[in-house]
């Protein structure tokens, strides 16, 4: 056991699936991580919100408390693990005031208050780190954050989000609803407490908000991410991204783009269709994998456990013991870098390819009809798939070749009054593998 340094005490805040890992690996692990860390790391105490609720028998009672804000205030690390954001924002703050370094796997919380939480921590000399925020167990903050530091990041491609991909992948190879793969991904313990972060995107929003961040040195504001998420894939979709060699992924994007007015910054999340021989398409289950393209270093994966108690704690004890280590040796984490303050792209700015899927009428000229509709944007078709209905309808998938996004997104808007076409199934993008 190290040393002459003086213990340092831990304050967890929250003891759900992440908590009651942390406090567990904490436990049981404690003096290979304090030797690890350079000293002794105690556990102070546990912040819930109710002394009532049945926990695992690991988590000792007489440390629980839902007085969280005496315990910030006598911790030197604070371990965030509640969720939510204004009383998580207070709490953290509360303990960078009182000179605690933070760890936190709220990416929620740090992708719309990212600024301010780097800015008091600075000011504060204080870690503040956040492995966990994304991609859970998958290091790919530090990744981006240290072990790039001396590339040039280009774009940021990956599958950020457990439960969309738990889901996409269930309905994909075992034919499941929406609804009951969501059912099961909360009660394997990957899902926000709202599934609806995950469902509809925010919280890959987020992760790729925070990446997009760290990759580009730049202020990322959530309100510039354009967001889509699962909700409206049907097995129909997925079937005819296998029949084009594909599969669904929800994919976080982030990426420089050059524009007339110089470099902007892109980030985007929606639902695409990845070609097979694609990295990220045999990313299974609720795993994540994030695909970095770096000017010298090329192309870098991270892959692993998205999501998870023991997986995401894991995350949060390599910055506990990374925090702890610069307060024995007086280092400090990387400072927020925003150097680059890229302006946020507009749709103009951005390429893409598209597949549309629509039902027609199934009669003579209504193929010329869709046809024309997308020359009129400028559009151009690399193939066409029909399929006949049993109600004398028919089913086209289109997919574009690469154009302007802003003229796919209007294509998509009048191909819905196009004569002949009934209903816009869907619009996906399309990778390259
Ligand atoms: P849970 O909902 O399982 O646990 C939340 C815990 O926080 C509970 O113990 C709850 O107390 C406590 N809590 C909530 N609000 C308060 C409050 N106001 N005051 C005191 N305690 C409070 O969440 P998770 O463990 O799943 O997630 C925690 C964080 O980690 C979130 O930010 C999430 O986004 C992030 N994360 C989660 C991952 C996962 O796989 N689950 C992966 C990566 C990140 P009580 O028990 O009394 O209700
Ligand atoms: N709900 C998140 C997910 C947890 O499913 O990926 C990990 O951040």
């Amino acid at each position: 056991m190290p040393s002459a340094a003086p213990s340092l005490s831990i304050a967890v805040l929250g003891c759900g699936t992440v908590g009651t890992q942390v406090v567990r690996l904490l436990l049981e692990q404690g003096e290979e991580l304090s030797a690890r860390a350079g000293t002794r790391l105690e556990l102070a105490g546990i912040a819930v919100r109710s002394l009532e609720t049945e926990r695992d028998p690991v988590v000792p009672r007489d440390l629980l408390t839902t007085d969280a804000e005496s315990l910030v205030e006598r911790a030197d690390v604070v371990v965030e693990l509640m969720g939510g954001t204004e009383r998580a924002r207070d709490l953290i703050l509360r303990g960078i005031e009182a000179g605690a370094s933070v760890v936190t796997a709220n990416k929620a919380l740090l992708a719309s208050q990212y600024g301010e939480l780097f800015s008091r921590a600075d000011a504060a000399g204080v870690d503040l780190l956040f492995e966990a925020a994304v991609a859970g167990a998958v290091p790919v903050v530090r990744g981006v954050r240290e072990s790039l530091a001396g590339d040039r990041i280009e774009r940021v491609i990956g599958i950020m989000n457990g439960t969309t991909n738990y889901v996409l992948d269930a309905m994909t190879t075992a034919g499941w609803d929406v609804d009951a793969a969501v059912t099961r991904a909360q009660e394997l313990g990957y899902a926000e407490a709202d599934p609806t972060a995950d469902v509809d995107g925010h919280d890959a929003a987020a992760k790729a908000a925070i990446l997009a961040a760290l990759a580009f040195h730049t202020r990322v504001d959530l309100r510039d991410v354009t967001r889509e998420g699962i909700r409206g894939v049907t097995p129909e979709d997925i079937e005819a991204a296998r029949e084009a060699g594909g599969v669904i992924k929800l994919l976080g994007i982030a990426e420089r783009v050059a524009t007339p007015q110089g470099e902007r910054v892109a980030v985007q999340v929606h639902p695409a269709v990845l070609p097979l021989e694609h990295p990220l398409a045999s990313v299974r289950g609720a795993f994540n994998a994030v695909v970095l393209e770096a000017q010298a270093a090329g192309r870098l994966m991270f892959y692993g456990a998205g999501a998870g108690g023991p997986e995401t704690a894991s995350a949060v004890l390599g910055d506990v013991v990374a925090a702890a280590r610069h307060r024995v040796t007086g280092g400090r984490a990387p400072a927020e870098s925003t150097h680059a303050t890229l302006a946020p792209a507009r749709p103009a700015d951005l390429g893409a390819r598209m597949q549309i899927r629509l039902r027609v009428a199934d009669r003579p000229g209504v193929l010329a009809h869709v046809s024309t509709a997308l020359a009129q944007h400028g559009v151009s078709i690399e193939s066409v798939r029909q399929r006949p209905g049993d109600d004398g309808s028919a089913t086209l998938t289109v997919v574009t070749h690469e154009a302007r996004l802003d003229a796919l997104l209007r294509t998509t808007a009048a191909l819905q009054a196009t004569t002949g076409v009934e209903e816009l199934l869907s619009a996906y993008r399309v990778e390259q593998a």
